[in-house]
C-alpha cells in the first residue's frame, strides 16, 4: 500500500512538472543557460578603422570557435559573422560601429538620407544562414546612434526623428542582424546606442538570447530591443533592456512566428513587450513569465490592423509586475491612425495570470467588432485603484480587482 501510495505522488509529481514546464517554455528546444565557446584567435584593439582585421580572423575561424576581442576600443564598419563562428568581446573591449553611411550602403547611395523604404543600409552585424554561431562575452557593442555621421551634419538619430517629421523614412543601420539561421546565441553581451533596432531576426529557428543588456536612451527613435520576426523556438531570458522604443515585438511579417519564451527579464525605459504590429502571418505558443517593467510606455501590448491582418493565439503572461507604465495592457486591432486594409486581425486565447500593476494606467482592449473581438482570460491579475478601463468588442473572462498595494515589484523578474 505504501509503495503504491508512494508511485501516485512521484508521478503526479513528475506530471505536474511535465504540465509546469509546457505551460511556462513555449520555446519547444531545452535551453540552459549557454557556454562562450573557446577562442580561435585573440585580438587586441589598434587603431583607426578595425573591420579588415576582424572580418579576417571571423572567416578563418574554426567552427565552434569565436574571434575573441580581448582589450580596447575596436572601430569597425558592417562585419559578417559565418556559420559556426562566434564573437567573443571580453569585459575590457568595446566594438564601435564606425558612423560612416558610405560603409553600410547596399547600392543605393541612400544609406545616411531619408526617402520613402528605408532599406538603404546593411546592418552593423550580420549573421545570414547560419548554423550555431552567436556573439558573446561581457564587454559592449556601440552602435554610436548619437554620434554625427561622417560626412554629414546630424546624428543617426536625428535623421530618424526628421523622417517622423517628413513622414517618410531613415536609412540607417540596425545593429544585428540574423536571417535563415539556425541555433544562434547571443550571451551577456551589452548593446547600446543602435542607430535602429539592436537584435532583429528573420526566419531563424533556435535562437537564444541570455542575460544580454540593451541600454539605449529612450528618445532614440526605432531603436526596438529584440525583434523576432517570422522565428521559431526562441528564448529571450535574463535580460535586461532600456530603449527607445519596443523592448520586444514579435513580428511576423513573411512567416508566422512560434515557440516564443520570455522569461524572467527586466525592461526600463522602451515601449514595453509588443506583439506586432506587422503580424501578418501570425504568432502563437508566446509565454511571457517573470518580467518587470520600470517606466517603460506601454506594458503588455498586441497591436494590429485590417492593414496587417494575422492570427495571435495561444499567448499566456504569467508573473507580471509594472510601476510607471501608462499603458499597462493595450490590446489594439486598430493600431496605428487611418491605417486600414481588407485583413482580419484575431487577437484569441491570451491569458494574464498573476499580474500586478502598482501604479494607475488606462488598460485598453480594442476589437475590431463583435463578431472579431478580442478574447482574453485574466486569473488573478490586480491593478491600481484609479486606473482607466477601456473595453470596445473584447471578450473578457476571469477575474481582475482594483487592489493592489505596495510600491516596488518584488522579484517578478530576473
Ligand atoms: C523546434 O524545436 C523542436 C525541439 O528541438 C524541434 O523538434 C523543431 O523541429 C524545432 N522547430 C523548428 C521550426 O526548427
Ligand atoms: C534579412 O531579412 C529581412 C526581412 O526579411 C530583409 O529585409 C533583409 O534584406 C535580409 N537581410 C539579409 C542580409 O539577408
Ligand atoms: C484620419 O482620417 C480622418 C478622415 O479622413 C481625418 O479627419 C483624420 O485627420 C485622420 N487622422 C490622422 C491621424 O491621420
Amino acid at each position: 500500500m505504501m509503495q503504491g501510495h508512494y508511485h501516485v505522488c512521484f508521478l503526479v509529481i513528475v506530471l505536474s512538472s511535465i504540465l509546469l514546464n509546457v505551460g511556462n517554455a513555449k520555446d519547444l528546444r531545452t535551453v540552459t543557460e549557454p557556454k562562450n565557446p573557446q577562442s580561435c584567435t585573440t585580438l587586441k584593439a589598434g587603431s583607426g578603422d578595425q573591420t579588415t582585421t576582424i572580418q579576417k580572423a571571423l572567416d578563418s575561424c574554426a567552427k565552434g570557435k569565436a574571434v575573441e576581442l580581448s582589450s580596447g576600443t575596436f572601430e569597425s564598419g558592417p562585419l559578417t559573422i559565418p556559420s559556426g563562428v562566434s564573437l567573443l568581446v571580453d569585459s575590457g573591449a568595446i566594438l564601435k560601429a564606425l558612423p560612416n553611411p558610405t560603409l553600410y550602403d547596399l547600392g543605393a547611395k541612400t544609406c545616411g538620407t531619408r526617402d520613402q523604404y528605408g532599406v538603404g543600409c546593411k546592418a552593423f552585424i550580420t549573421i545570414h544562414g547560419a548554423t550555431g554561431s552567436g556573439i558573446y562575452g561581457k564587454g559592449t557593442i556601440d552602435g554610436q546612434g548619437g554620434q554625427t555621421m561622417t560626412g554629414k551634419s546630424e546624428t543617426w538619430w536625428k535623421l530618424a526623428a526628421s523622417a517622423k517629421e517628413h513622414n517618410d523614412y531613415q536609412n540607417v543601420p540596425r545593429l544585428i542582424q540574423i536571417n535563415d539561421s539556425v541555433d544562434i546565441t547571443l550571451y551577456q553581451i551589452t548593446l547600446k546606442n543602435s542607430p535602429m533596432y539592436h537584435v532583429a531576426t528573420s526566419k531563424t529557428n533556435g535562437l537564444t538570447v541570455w542575460g544580454i543588456t540593451i541600454n539605449t536612451p529612450s528618445t532614440a527613435r526605432n531603436t526596438d530591443g529584440v525583434d523576432p520576426m517570422g522565428s521559431q523556438n526562441v528564448t529571450i531570458a535574463h535580460c535586461s533592456i532600456s530603449t527607445g522604443d519596443d523592448n520586444v515585438a514579435i513580428k511576423a511579417i513573411s512567416s508566422p512566428s512560434r515557440y516564443i519564451s520570455v522569461l524572467n527579464n527586466h525592461f526600463g525605459t522602451g515601449h514595453g513587450m509588443s506583439i506586432g504590429s506587422e503580424i501578418t502571418y501570425g504568432a502563437s505558443d508566446v509565454t511571457v513569465s517573470g518580467l518587470t517593467m520600470d517606466g517603460t510606455t506601454n506594458g503588455l501590448r498586441i497591436k494590429s490592423n485590417t492593414f496587417r491582418g494575422g492570427l495571435v493565439t495561444g499567448v499566456s503572461y504569467t508573473n507580471v509586475c509594472m510601476t510607471g507604465v501608462k499603458h499597462p495592457i493595450m490590446l489594439d486591432m486598430e493600431y496605428g491612425h487611418n491605417v486600414t486594409g481588407h485583413l482580419t486581425p484575431e487577437f484569441r486565447d491570451i491569458t494574464f495570470t498573476n499580474v500586478k500593476v502598482l501604479t494607475e494606467g488606462t488598460f485598453t482592449f480594442d476589437g475590431l467588432s463583435d463578431s472579431n473581438p478580442i478574447e482574453v482570460t485574466m486569473n488573478d491579475v490586480h491593478i491600481k485603484k484609479g486606473s482607466k478601463w477601456v473595453a470596445s468588442h473584447a471578450k473578457i473572462a476571469g477575474k481582475w480587482a482594483e487592489d493592489v498595494t505596495g510600491t516596488v515589484c518584488k522579484n517578478a523578474g530576473n
